[in-house]
């Protein structure tokens, strides 16, 4: 147990220090392929734009969810603590990384637990694998809730990354059925979240037969797990044969194909994978995204402080509320009753699929 719990540790450092010095986005999400409809004559006025809103019973400044990332190594406190004080002081959502490294570790939990000592009133994401929920069930979703007084839970789900590392677990037997013992008897919404490779109709559909308060399709075109692992391993072929990183570089549902496939379907979503400005937010909203999770932009002006931090997603909410003005939306609400154009692939993966 000392072993594993020092290597789930280490790995949380290398994925963030990979994340922070080399390009580790791939593929595309799709929303230069979603166009919203230009109101000439808007009828509002941009300074009374507001981007509010509700969620799972708890009311947000705006939609930007800053996405689960980090914790779980003695050098992550400080970015958790930068990004708990500005979720707070911006009103948003956030969102924590595995706990898994806390719970073999206790010694590490206040590397978690600084976001609820520096965010008392914001809207907080517990996470912990589906692979954890299996094999320790509710005691370990508890143990991570309350670690942080959490409002939910996020289960993720990272099969991709999982087969990619030698070392991952690859057998995902019985974790659905974790999922929805857990949905059915824990006291706070657990929210079902991909990390990367999106989650289709069929299993949204099933997620909330399970009774998941909520999705994060976590879709294709941002961050991807499998370059990182890539570059992790030293991205090592077998003779002529590329390797199997490299292969599933090019793996997943993109990001709006899978808004568009889980919107509607059932309980409150979010839109995560490569959301990269405010006008992306307003398109994922658009198009039936309740928040919209944001990690890798925000991650290095965390590690710089929170002046850095602020600016970011001050500069996000702004450009999202020019993108409401523009369409005449005034509050996120009426954004979501404006059909935006499809084109491209985007629309014939849609087509494809049954999709709207
Ligand atoms: C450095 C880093 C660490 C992450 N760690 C976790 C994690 O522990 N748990 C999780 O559910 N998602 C994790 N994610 C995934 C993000 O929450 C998000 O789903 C994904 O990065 C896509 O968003 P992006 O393209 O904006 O980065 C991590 C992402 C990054 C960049």
């Amino acid at each position: 147990m000392e072993k594993r719990r020092d290597i789930t540790a280490s790995r949380k450092l290398d994925h963030l220090r990979i994340c922070l010095e080399r390009n580790i986005e791939r593929g595309r999400t799709g929303f230069s392929d979603v166009r919203l409809v230009h109101d000439a004559l808007p009828e509002c006025d941009l300074n009374f734009i507001n981007p509010g809103t509700e969620f799972l019973g708890h009311t947000l400044s705006s939609p930007l969810f800053i996405a689960a990332m980090t914790g779980g190594h003695p050098e992550t406190k400080e970015v958790n603590r930068t990004l708990a004080r500005v979720a707070d002081e911006a009103g948003i959502g956030m969102g924590v990384g595995s706990q898994r490294a806390a719970l073999e570790n206790p010694a590490l939990a206040d590397t978690f637990s600084v976001v609820r000592e520096e965010a008392p009133r914001a809207f907080l994401v517990a996470n912990i694998g589906a692979i954890q929920i299996r094999d320790y069930g509710l005691e370990w979703a508890e143990k991570a809730v309350e670690m942080i007084e959490a409002d939910a839970l996020a289960v993720h789900l990272n099969f991709l990354q999982e087969a990619i590392q030698p070392e991952g677990d690859h057998d995902a037997r019985g974790c659905f059925d974790a999922i929805e013992e857990l949905c059915r008897e824990f006291r706070v919404p657990v929210i079902v979240k991909e990390t990367g490779s999106g989650i289709s109709r069929v299993t949204a559909e099933a997620c909330w037969r399970a009774g998941a308060g909520a999705i994060d399709v976590g879709g294709w075109g941002g961050t991807n797990w499998a370059a990182i692992e890539g570059l992790r391993s030293g991205n090592k072929g077998t003779g002529e044969r590329p390797p199997l990183s490299r292969v599933f570089e090019d793996w997943g549902i993109p990001t709006v194909v899978s808004l568009c496939e889980v919107a509607g379907t059932g309980g409150p979503v979010i839109a995560t994978g490569g959301v990269r400005t405010g006008l992306d937010m307003a398109k994922a909203i658009a198009l039936g995204a309740d928040l919209c999770g944001v990690a890798l932009p925000l991650l290095s002006p965390a590690m710089k402080g929170e002046q850095e931090l602020s600016g970011i997603i001050h500069a996000f909410v702004q450009e999202l509320r020019v993108a409401m003005f523009l369409s005449g939306a005034k509050t996120p609400t009426a954004l979501r009753q404006k059909k935006p154009y499809i084109t491209g692939i985007t629309r014939q993966m849609l087509c494809n699929n049954g999709g709207k």
